[in-house]
């Protein structure tokens, strides 16, 4: 940090707020608000006068909540600058002046409440997001009774208890009574790798069993007379030299316990705790008892993710954390062109992993910034302005920003921000917005291609390009036949699809047609795939209208791993084009004659937040639930993606 701060090339600006970023690569303007901290941060010099005399006490977040601090403070002990901030909220200074006394105290004169916020304007060429996690709060757990026991803490907590710069200054001490520790039990696993959503997170936390490991090691080595136990489900210990060290923490009487506790209680009023494990390993009912447990948290996602995500157009996990562009080939990239993220925004990792993904991302910025030109993969889309109405929907689906409109305006569409999955041009009923690849004249020509002999027998999917078209591939390569009269057309997204193509190919004949992208949270634009399920819902109410079987058009997401799915899909779609007739194929020309393309919009959010009616078009079950907890459609009989919204018909 300290670095970073004297870094000629560095402008460092910390207490400070990104509150809006525009643009795209290589010219994107933050505007940044510079919260005041009511002290010069060059003139201090960090004596703590005016803490002292700082009337206003408040637990110090950086402890934890084990120590206290003043509301004119400095965050931490190696921030930088090394100068004190005032706590707006907190300070009995603010509007009106009631104390002032840390101005009094203040020899150098560097306090004064007339500073307001800062709102400066940057350009930049490049962005790394790297906000970082946050950690389990393991409350909810009731069975672990944090925060009904003094005793029991989290991992957190506990490196600032044993910390030289915590609030007992490197003496351990237990909460409750500050008497040193005779006995520590650490449980591991505390909020991570469940599939109980009301106890923790599904994914590992990755850094909790070396943590915890570290600090047991820290323990023996300073007091080698506690005893120590771990409660664990397995350790993972992959790292360099993580082996060694577990291996070093056995060697030294750190006992592990295979088996998660399920029940912990005081006993007496000694603060003393006890805990009932079931010993895997041994097979029996095990009763410990501790002086202190500290409860391996897991970690999530910052705070400040979601928000920075919405800021520059980035994707989630649905973890929550942020997802890079590609997981193996570019980890640090992101789908939004120049920016890049680094360390635990990304997943939870350690120091060393943090560290490596900065450079890789700095790196990545700086090869950005230092070209002179940069080149842009022609397939984006282009308006004609002719034919444009003017409308906006275009830009209200792009899910990277790369289309502005203002009211009764022509669009504008960035070229450099645009990244081609032609969301913007299945969305335009007008036909104003093309594509430079995989045009609709190209999409048409392949439809009448398939369709112009024998439709009856063929299967028209739409397959997105990185995830569904490759797990067809994986089938092949794999040798897991599928149904040969399949015919395949490449999309770069399932929200290229237009309606009208759909529409085009039943009436050319298609008995079915699937589309087909990658899961839910997985769509490589963003979340550009959710227009993809909103374009699903109005064709099967058109198709309904028309009076068609709803069931011949049919949804999927297939990713490019799953090869075996993907021969399932086409197989199932098989059946469902064997119950065809041609007397259903033939009559549906003339009922889509007439039938108007439907274009639904955006579902409202009272929409989204009302109980409504869902059905399978695979195997027809129905259930009910609200739009947002069925975002992903996923049909709980056959795992299916076909499934309907069946909107509440309005009463007239
Ligand atoms: Fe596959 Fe969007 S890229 S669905």
């Amino acid at each position: 940090m300290m670095d970073v701060g004297r870094h000629p090339n560095i402008e460092l600006l910390t207490y400070s707020e990104v509150e809006d970023i525009r643009g795209y690569v290589g010219n994107f303007t933050a505007h940044i608000r510079r919260k005041a901290r009511y002290v010069d941060e060059d003139e201090c010099t960090g004596c703590g006068d005016c803490a002292k005399e700082c009337p206003v006490v408040v637990p110090d977040e950086f402890q934890m909540g084990l120590g206290s601090r003043k509301a004119i403070y400095i965050p931490f002990p190696q921030a930088v600058p090394s100068a004190y901030i005032v706590e707006d909220k907190e300070c009995l200074g603010q509007n009106p002046i009631a104390c002032g006394k840390c101005i009094e105290a203040c020899e150098k004169n560097c306090i004064s409440f007339d500073v307001q916020d800062e709102h400066l304007e940057i350009n930049v060429g490049a962005i790394v997001v790297a906000t970082g996690m946050d950690v389990y709060d393991p409350t909810a757990l009731d069975e672990y009774g944090y925060r009904r026991f003094p005793n029991v803490v989290t991992s957190m907590e506990f490196e600032r208890l044993v910390s030289t710069g915590g609030p007992l200054e490197g003496h351990l001490g237990r909460p409750g009574d500050l008497k040193q520790p005779r006995k520590i039990g650490f449980i591991q696993c505390v909020g991570s790798r469940t599939q109980n959503p009301e106890k923790g997170n599904p994914y590992c936390s990755n850094v909790c069993c070396m943590n915890t490991i570290k600090a047991a090691q820290y323990l023996k080595d300073n007091y080698p007379e506690i005893d120590i136990s771990v409660f664990y489900m397995d350790l993972r210990a992959f790292g360099k030299g993580f082996e060694e060290l577990l291996m070093r923490s056995k060697a030294s009487g750190v006992r592990f316990i295979r088996g998660l506790p399920g029940d912990i209680e005081e006993v007496d009023d000694t603060g003393d705790l006890r805990v009932t494990v079931e010993n895997t390993t041994a097979k029996r009912l095990e009763k410990h008892e501790f002086d202190m447990l500290v409860l391996a948290v897991g970690a999530t996602p910052a705070m400040g993710t979601e928000p920075v995500r919405r800021l520059v157009s980035l994707s989630k996990s649905p973890s929550g954390f942020l997802k890079e562009a590609h997981s193996k080939l570019k980890p640090v990239d992101t789908p939004t062109k120049g920016v890049y993220i680094a360390g635990a925004a990304e997943s939870p990792k350690d120091i060393r992993e943090s560290v490596t993904q900065a450079g890789a991302a700095s790196s990545k910025a700086s090869i950005l910034l230092n070209k002179s030109k940069f080149s842009i993969e022609a397939i984006t889309s282009v308006l004609d302005e002719d034919i444009c109405k003017k409308c906006g929907q275009c830009a209200s689906v792009c899910p990277f920003a790369a289309i502005t409109w203002e009211k009764k305006q022509l669009p504008k569409l960035i070229s450099a921000a645009c990244v081609g999955c032609g969301n913007c041009a299945a969305e335009c009923r007008y036909g104003a917005i093309k594509m430079r690849h995989f045009s609709d004249q190209a999409v048409y020509a392949q439809i009448d291609a398939m369709l112009e002999e024998n439709s009856a027998n063929k299967i028209v999917a739409f397959a997105c390009n990185w995830c569904s078209y490759a797990g067809a591939d994986t089938a092949g390569v794999g040798r897991m036949a599928y149904p040969p009269n399949a015919r395949i057309i490449r999309t770069m997204c399932s929200a290229r699809v237009n309606p009208e193509f759909i529409w085009y190919a039943f009436k050319k004949g298609a008995p079915v047609v699937l589309i087909s992208g990658c899961h839910y949270v997985d769509c490589h634009y963003i979340d550009a795939n959710r227009s993809t399920v909103r374009r699903m819902d109005g064709l099967w109410d058109g198709l309904e209208k028309a009076g068609l079987r709803t069931d011949r058009l049919l949804l999927e997401w297939c990713s490019a791993a799953e090869g075996g799915r993907w021969q399932t899909i086409m197989k199932e779609t098989e059946k469902k084009r064997q119950s065809v007739t041609s007397e259903e194929i033939d009559g549906t020309r003339t009922a889509l004659e007439d039938a108007k393309i439907p274009r639904p919009r955006n579902p409202k959010a009272s929409d989204e937040n009302q109980d409504a009616d869902f059905v399978c078009m695979r195997c027809g079950y129905s259930w009910k639930g609200n739009y947002r907890s069925n975002v992903e459609r996923i049909c709980p009989q056959c795992r299916s993606n076909s499934i309907r919204w069946l909107k509440k018909k309005k009463n007239k």
